[in-house]
């Protein structure tokens, strides 16, 4: 059913009349055209789809639009902040921690949702935090170090 729906999308105010039983995957991928959230297996399974919800790292594939009424929803689109690449950003490219980088925006976005959480978390909490979030490529390695290097950067800040 087509209703009218109302949150902030990096920063943005968003007003749609949608059907709001949709996935916010969906959403934001066709009708907002951003496609840096990565489609995978739709199941909540993969994390390939994760994004912000109120700093929180959410599946974007297992929660239905009506669900963020009223929220902030940030995508890997807006980490970025006046031209300068999020920390954890910076990081990933300095470690190489990426192959294909299909994964890449949800690690990003789970990671950073990780250190909201967590500021500075121990190499176990990275490795829990991260465990649901898949890499194909095995890029395991290097995102793990990119996250402690960007924690270690931020000490606690550059929270969205
Ligand atoms: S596409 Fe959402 S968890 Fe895999
Ligand atoms: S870099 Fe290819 S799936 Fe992770």
């Amino acid at each position: 059913m087509k209703e009218k729906i109302k949150f902030s999308l990096n920063g943005r105010p968003i007003e749609l009349e949608t059907d709001t039983s949709q996935t916010l995957l969906w959403v934001i991928r066709t009708e907002l055209g951003l496609t840096g959230t990565k489609h995978g297996c739709s199941i909540g399974f993969c994390g390939t789809c994760t994004i912000l919800v109120d700093g929180i790292a959410e599946r974007s594939c297992s929660l239905t639009v009506k669900k963020i009424e009223g929220k902030n929803v940030t995508t890997i689109e807006g980490l970025a902040q006046d031209g300068k690449l999020h920390p954890v950003q910076e990081s990933f490219i300095r470690h190489d921690a990426q192959q294909c980088g299909f994964c890449t925006p949800g690690m990003i976005m789970n990671a950073v949702g990780l250190l909201n959480t967590i500021p500075n978390p121990s190499h176990k909490q990275i490795i829990n935090g991260m465990n649901d979030n898949l890499c194909r490529c095995g890029s395991y390695n290097s995102i793990t170090k990119a996250i402690e290097s960007a924690a270690q950067e931020m000490k606690g800040g550059n929270k969205l």
